[in-house]
């Protein structure tokens, strides 16, 4: 039995868009902070009452992109016989909150383990079951370069212990995947191009913040970024709408908040939640005001996080089937 756990992560510059090239690559690069105590367990064990493999979520979810990865993983990794893999998280699933990410991570850390390869460069195979996992093999801050499928630590979660705090508006998963946004939105929105024309510029202004740990450099970037990539999904046709009421309200309660002197700023990827940055001496006040705003449902605090882990059991969150409770 092997337990691996990985950190979902947040993209402050994000990947919208697929390259023509195999492999799952973006067509444009990112930048991310992986995000500590957004976890998921990857649990995967040999399979001995039959001989195909056996992919499940915990709670339970749509199987078959899940089941399709490890047959490709086992494939990659060389390991013959069939098996039994659960993922299960301590955040909602789906719903843009990059579980996607973390759930691959903490897979590929755990089938790398299975197969004595845990030291290997895994990010291709992690970017195959969801393009941004890729980012969150990597601890702190992180760029994504396309193409070259490149993906680097610019800086260690200490370097900058920025306070993310994530407003949930809706727990349910969203109606439509980025995989299918993405596709959309490449395909039908007029807007995709200049998306692209404005990466090289976003990725410069951002990394150049971090590196000096300026936020008020960093929050116009990721804010604009995140706008933009939403303006061009709004731009598909059938457009991509991922806000709820709230979302927005969140974001002008963040604009608020900088205008009476608590610097924050917000971030939203593919669905109704949002993220706000801020440094931890404004992260009460904060949290205080974005969690008061109708429609809010609870708040998740978080800082730069770590890499995956292997681990010897399960985290005390982990919900896992009464089968897997045996600790075989
Ligand atoms: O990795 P995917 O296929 O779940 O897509 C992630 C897309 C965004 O979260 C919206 C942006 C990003 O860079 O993480």
């Amino acid at each position: 039995m092997i337990w691996a756990t990985a950190n979902a992560n947040l993209a402050l510059v994000k990947y919208w868009g697929k390259s023509s090239l195999p492999g799952n690559q973006a067509a444009n690069a990112s930048l991310s902070v992986t995000l500590d105590g957004l976890t998921s367990l990857a649990a995967v064990r040999r399979r001995r009452d039959a001989d195909t493999d056996r992919a499940a979520w915990s709670p339970p979810g749509p199987v078959e992109e899940l089941t399709r990865f490890v047959g490709q993983a086992r494939t990659i990794l060389g390991i013959r016989h069939p098996l039994d893999v659960t993922v299960t998280s301590n955040f909602p699933v789906g719903a843009g909150l990059a579980s996607s990410a973390s759930a691959y991570a903490a897979l590929t850390t755990a089938l790398a383990a299975a197969a004595g390869r845990s030291g290997t460069d895994l990010s291709a195979l992690a970017r195959s079951g969801s393009g941004s996992a890729c980012r969150s093999l990597l601890a702190g801050f992180v760029e994504w370069q396309p193409g070259a499928g490149e993906v680097t630590q610019i800086a260690p979660p200490a370097h900058w212990p920025l306070c993310v705090i994530v407003a949930v508006t809706r727990e349910k998963p969203k109606a439509v995947s980025s995989r299918e946004g993405m596709r959309r939105t490449a395909t039908t929105s007029p807007f995709y191009d200049a998306w692209l024309t404005a990466n090289p510029e976003d990725m410069r202004a951002a990394r150049e913040a971090v590196r000096c740990r300026d936020l008020d450099s960093l929050g116009p970037v990721m804010e604009r970024n995140a706008l933009r990539m939403h303006a061009t999904a709004l731009g598909a046709d059938p457009p991509l709408l991922y806000w709820e009421p709230a979302t927005l309200a969140v974001v002008h309660e963040v604009r608020r908040l900088r205008e009476s002197g608590a610097p924050a700023y917000f971030s939203i990827d593919a669905g109704p939640q949002v993220k706000v940055l801020c440094e931890p001496a404004h992260a009460d006040r904060v949290a205080d005001r974005v969690g008061a705003v109708p429609g809010v449902s609870r708040l998740i605090r978080s800082r730069p996080g770590d890499a995956p882990r292997l681990a010897a059991h399960p985290p005390s969150w982990a919900q896992l089937p009464p089968t897997w409770e045996s600790r075989q």
